[in-house]
């Protein structure tokens, strides 16, 4: 089976006055179609600028980034927007909710954009806040807060679903359960999700392990028997 996203040899820099910050340096790697995968690596390493570029909010310099078939580096613009719009489910440390918008709202907001969304009430059930819907995002906790930001990334039946650091702000028992409803959600949907951490405690629960380092991929460890998060200790 072919892999449903490919990164081959992606270079990114930023300049910043005099000097160039090689923030990508000949990243490659493949994820499969349903996968659960992390990318791990110290603050720094170019994580974020790679998730970044996968999700179509940032362009490589060079490079092939291959989601379902198609190479989002030669993509214009405009296909880079229908792109973040219909494909890509986008879930923040900080969660990033419309703090005037209810809980439903937000992902109502959410699934307005796309073509064949789930319902609002429906993904906010699934995510366990089906009795929080009417709250604001300032009436929710940390946790419940990242619950609706991931009911309104799934609303999109998104191809990916992106995770930032997802649980970094988090205590350590509501981060654990977030992790799950992550990994539950990649088993349940077959959705292909892809977490960005530092902490290389998590890494058993995932199908595939990407280390990052200094702009370059360190290691790749495909893992044959995924933890559940539940028995993880960190
Ligand atoms: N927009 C930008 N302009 C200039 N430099 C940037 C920009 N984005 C990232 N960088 C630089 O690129 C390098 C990689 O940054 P990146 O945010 O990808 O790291 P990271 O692995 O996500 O780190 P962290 O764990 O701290 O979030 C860093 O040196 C950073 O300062
Ligand atoms: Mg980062």
């Amino acid at each position: 089976m072919g892999s449903f996203v490919t990164l081959k040899d992606v270079c990114k820099s930023y300049r910043m006055g005099e000097v160039t910050i090689h923030a990508a340096n000949g990243i490659s790697f493949e994820i499969e179609k349903g996968e659960f995968a992390v990318i791990v690596g110290p603050s720094g390493a170019g994580k974020t600028t790679v998730l970044n570029m996968l999700g179509g909010m940032d362009t490589c310099d060079s490079g092939q980034i291959v989601v379902d078939g198609e190479d989002i580096a030669a993509y214009s613009r405009k296909q880079l927007i229908a792109y973040r719009r219909y494909d890509i489910g986008f879930v923040f440390q900080f969660y990033n909710l419309v703090q005037n918008l209810t809980a439903r709202e937000n992902v109502e907001l959410a699934a307005q954009i796309c073509k064949n969304p789930m319902y609002a009430e429906e993904m906010l059930r699934e995510v366990g806040l089906g009795e929080r819907m009417q709250n604001f995002p300032a009436q929710l906790s940390g946790g419940e807060q990242q619950r609706v930001a991931i009911a309104r990334a799934l609303a999109k039946r998104p191809k990916l679903l992106l995770c930032d650091e997802p649980t970094g702000a988090l205590d350590y028992n509501t981060g654990k359960t977030i992790l799950k409803l992550l990994q539950d959600t990649c088993r349940s949907l077959g959705m292909t999700v892809i977490v960005i951490t530092h902490n290389l405690a998590i890494a058993p629960m995932a199908d595939r392990i990407i280390k990052v380092k200094n702009s370059r991929v360190e290691e790749i460890k495909r893992n044959e028997n995924p933890v559940p998060v539940e028995r993880i200790e960190w």
